[in-house]
């Protein structure tokens, strides 16, 4: 069978492109990423700086050189796990290079490629590089996650008080979603550099409020009139990034575990340091140690409750390789049947943030009014009920009304509103 039969026939996001944002990427944002991976395991820390550590960092800074000098992209050794289909895909490709490439693969490359160093050691096995990166933007998330846990203990009132009606709930979902929506704005491999103070300012209730005008598609009536009616059902979240990303994110699995509308939210994390920011099964666990750790009485309770759903099954997770191949999700029915099935058990599944959406869409180039339906394909006839939730952080971009795209580039004066987090969308479809 042929796994990359339902590619859409549309030109990729390419690195070879100079005016594009994979460019940019590959020149500029990739060698910093690489480098501080590097700096990471040789600086500070028990065990840095040892020999192996010293090796490891070197490989991955020749990695940094050979996206500068635009070296040809090289095969894995066969024999590390999940590198065969990267192979393959690279055989498919044919001999490109760091910048003559399709954006998603070499991007996604660059992850598997630096976990490998890691799982073909002898020390340093399963080591998340990104890990520190990912404790300290939490920490300096510390004034929203506080605001939005006093915000969310308000909301929990408000849906049990007595005269609560449709239409009221349907605000709090609003609410509640956006939350999880603009949860996406900051992640580190985007905006690594901003302060606390900006950072604060980008990420509270107030940030929200005046963030919906930003919501360029918006299917959200669509989507209640499907999720009003549910009763217990199940709810999947394939999540995007650490830290205060996944605090949003709970905040949403708890209001659906709260209202009754689900009695299981099944998380999917990564199954190594990806893309800088991404969960893993570890950070889950590391969330709940540093709120407990901020010795906030409110947000020690949050942690506590959350720990009491994964106890009780109500909050599951749900690991899988497939997340971290390069395969667009149009592949997914042939490339991993064993998830799709998995997925088709679940009543909505919510896919949260940039990579995922550049996924689902297959990163391709489409005219922006594409129905968002038409450029998830196959997908969208697996019987499935998507949503995405992203923020706007790489050029594909599809669902806009006509005259939408020349609006923004009006406003933006180019193609800016593509990738600056300011804008983002939420598509949906049954
Ligand atoms: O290069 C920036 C970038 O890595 C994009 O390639 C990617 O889509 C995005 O950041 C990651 O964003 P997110 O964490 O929302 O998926
Ligand atoms: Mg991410």
């Amino acid at each position: 069978m042929n796994i990359y039969q339902s590619d859409p026939k549309v030109a990729c996001s390419s690195t070879a492109d100079p005016n594009s944002f994979a460019y940019v990427a590959c020149t500029k944002r990739w060698p910093d990423i690489i480098r501080d991976a590097a700096d990471d395991i040789e600086q500070g820390g028990e065990r840095r700086g040892d020999a192996e550590a010293k090796k490891i960092a070197g490989r991955i800074r020749d990695l940094a050189h050979d996206l500068e000098t635009d070296a040809p992209i090289e095969p894995f050794e066969h024999g590390l796990s999940g590198v065969t289909e990267y192979n393959d895909e690279l055989g498919r490709l044919g001999c490109v290079s760091w910048l003559n490439c399709k954006w998603l693969f070499a991007e996604c490359y660059i992850y598997r490629y630096i976990a490998c160093l890691f799982a073909e050691s002898t020390h340093w096995k399963g080591y998340d590089v990104f890990e520190n990166a990912k404790r300290g933007a939490f920490t300096s998330s510390s004034k929203a996650v506080d605001e939005l846990a006093t915000r969310f203990m308000e909301l929990r009132e408000e849906l049990h008080s007595k005269e609560g009606n449709e239409q009221q709930k349907k605000l709090l979902f609003v609410e509640i979603l956006e939350i999880c929506l603009w949860g996406n704005a900051t992640d580190l491999s985007l905006l690594g550099t901003l302060d606390m103070a900006q950072l604060a300012n980008r990420q509270g209730r107030q940030a929200i409020k005046e963030s919906q005008k930003n919501i360029i598609d918006n299917d959200i009536d669509a989507l209640w009139k499907d999720v009003a009616t549910f009763n217990h059902k199940r709810v999947d979240i394939i999540l995007d990034n650490a830290g205060f990303e996944l605090f949003a994110d709970l905040l949403f699995a708890s209001f659906l575990i709260e209202s009754g509308m689900a009695s299981t939210v099944v998380l999917h994390p990564k199954d190594f340091g990806w893309f800088v920011s991404d969960v893993t099964m570890n950070d889950i666990k590391g969330l709940l140690g540093q709120m407990k750790d901020m010795n906030v009485d409110k947000i020690t309770k949050l942690a506590e409750y959350w720990e009491g759903l994964f106890a009780s099954r109500q909050f599951e997770t749900f690991e899988h390789s497939f997340w971290t191949t390069a395969h667009p999700y149009c592949r997914m029915p042939y490339a991993a049947p064993d998830l799709l099935k998995e997925l088709q058990k679940s009543d909505l599944v919510v896919f949260k943030g940039d990579l995922n959406y550049r996924k689902l869409t297959g990163d391709v180039h489409w005219p922006s009014t594409t129905p968002f339906q038409a450029a998830i394909c196959p997908l969208s006839q697996q019987g499935l009920r998507v949503l995405t939730l992203r923020t706007n952080k790489a050029d594909v971009c599809v669902g806009l009304e006509p005259g939408m795209e020349e609006r923004l580039n009006k406003e933006a004066g180019g193609p800016a509103w593509r990738r600056s987090g300011k804008y983002a969308v939420i598509s949906y479809c049954n």
